[in-house]
Parts: structure tokens; C-alpha cells; sequence
């Protein structure tokens, strides 16, 4: 399940300061068939982070462009047939893979720097509160 291109526990993804508050970072590590793709939201001193890799299709949720967060914050969306994810679990919550989530796994913050946590142990996140499916602002 460890993919072999994925970062090792304890490694450099980003310093803190590449990540804005109320934004997102990215990296796709290795290449052609052996990838992982990640993108770590943060949400004040916390971090939330994903493989970015749509359960819909296994494609990424922003085809590389950048884009995953709705104007709200609180969601991620894959730009590729819509599907919306809560960005706490990673759990869909409208398109076309409702009730799949996101794979999680844990980062820390070691003094200015964002490293890998330990893997796999996903979901990073709590586990969704399936009563909450209220609509996304979706942005565009
Ligand atoms: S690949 Fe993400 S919604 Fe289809």
C-alpha cells in the first residue's frame, strides 16, 4: 500500500509558509505510473492532508492546475465531474462518488517546515457526522 515514490515519514514537503491560511499546496512525487500526488489544506495551525487522487475515477481533483478549495473553504472539489468532498474527512457529499472520502494521512509541523506523517494510517481525519450533507458553495 506505501507507494515507493511517496514521502518517508519524518521528510520535508513544504515549508509552513508555502501553505496560506484558507489555501492549499500541492506536489505530485515521482512520475508515470509510480506517483503521489498531495495536497495539504490549512485551516489556521491546522493541516489537512489528502492524496490527491478523486475516488470517482482516479484522477486528481484539480488536474494539476491548482484549483481544489470552494469559495467557502470548507470543501475540496474535483474539476473533473464534480464530485465535493468535505475538507475535515474528506467524505464526498455530492457528485459522482457520494459516501467514498478522500484518502488522508497525517503531516506534522517540525519548526518552520510541513513533514510527512506516518503512513499509511488513513483517514487522518475523525470519522464524518452523517448527518451533515448540507450543499457546497462551489466555486468555479
Ligand atoms: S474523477 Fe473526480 S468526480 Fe470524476
Amino acid at each position: 500500500m506505501f507507494p515507493p515514490v511517496a514521502p518517508r515519514a519524518g521528510e520535508k514537503l513544504c515549508a509552513l509558509a508555502d501553505i496560506p491560511d484558507g489555501g492549499t499546496w500541492s506536489h505530485l512525487y515521482g512520475a508515470a505510473r509510480a506517483i503521489f500526488p498531495v495536497v495539504v489544506a490549512r485551516k489556521g495551525a491546522e493541516l489537512i492532508a489528502y492524496v490527491n487522487v478523486c475516488p470517482h475515477q482516479f484522477l486528481p481533483l484539480d488536474g494539476y492546475m491548482g484549483e481544489f478549495l470552494t469559495d467557502d473553504g470548507e470543501y475540496l472539489y474535483c474539476m473533473q465531474h464534480g464530485a465535493v468532498f468535505r475538507l475535515n474527512d474528506g467524505v464526498c457529499v455530492a457528485g459522482p462518488c457520494g459516501g467514498r472520502r478522500l484518502l488522508g494521512f497525517n503531516v506534522e509541523v517540525r519548526g518552520e517546515d510541513v513533514v510527512m506523517g506516518r503512513w499509511p494510517d488513513a483517514p487522518a481525519r475523525p470519522p464524518a457526522d452523517p448527518r451533515d450533507h448540507s450543499p457546497p458553495n462551489r466555486a468555479r
